[in-house]
């Protein structure tokens, strides 16, 4: 019930970064350090992403917002790429599936952007934003549950 409820209210109160750190629950072993995961989620992975969310809601109007968001784009595969460096542990191998199917996922707005193709910049953020929720639901963990 508690959980249900709680995601109830993640759906009705919160976007979509902080829906997928709020509400991911079930989680395995570490497979890199909080601390490096943390740094590529906060230094890299939700800016980058967020400007590629923004780009999928709404097309970008100039030249140079379109630049920005080609240049996200990369940054964002960049950052799947550096998730995967040193992982470990019995859940590397789904770490890295999700890890790739951002970069690769990335990569696809990166080439939507060039053509400067709406449809196919949203499609594509759809697959970014399904490799974030993935990998939260194996990977998060909640620092008040018993893991
Ligand atoms: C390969 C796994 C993986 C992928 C892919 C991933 N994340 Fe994360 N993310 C994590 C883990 C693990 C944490 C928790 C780190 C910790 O222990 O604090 C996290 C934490 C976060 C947090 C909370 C940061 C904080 O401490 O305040 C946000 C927000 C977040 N991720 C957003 C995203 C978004 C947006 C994407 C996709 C664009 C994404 N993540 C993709 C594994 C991933």
């Amino acid at each position: 019930m508690a959980d249900s409820l709680s995601l109830l209210r993640c759906l009705a109160l919160v976007g979509a970064a902080q829906l997928l750190a709020a509400c991911a629950s079930e989680a395995e072993e570490p497979v890199l350090p909080p601390a490096t995961v943390r740094n590529l989620m906060l230094g890299k992975t939700i800016p980058a992403s967020n400007v590629v969310f923004a780009a999928a809601a709404e097309p970008p109007a100039s030249d140079q917002d379109w630049r920005q968001v080609g240049q996200s784009a990369r940054t964002l595969a960049e950052a799947g790429l550096k998730l995967q460096l040193g992982a470990k542990g019995s859940g590397k191998d789904s770490w890295r599936r999700y890890a790739q199917a951002m970069a690769d996922a990335a990569l696809k707005v990166a080439k939507a952007v060039d053509k400067h193709d709406v449809d196919a910049v949203s499609a594509a953020g759809n697959q970014v934003f399904e490799a974030c929720e993935g990998c939260h639901r194996s990977f998060y963990k909640k620092s008040e549950t018993t893991g």
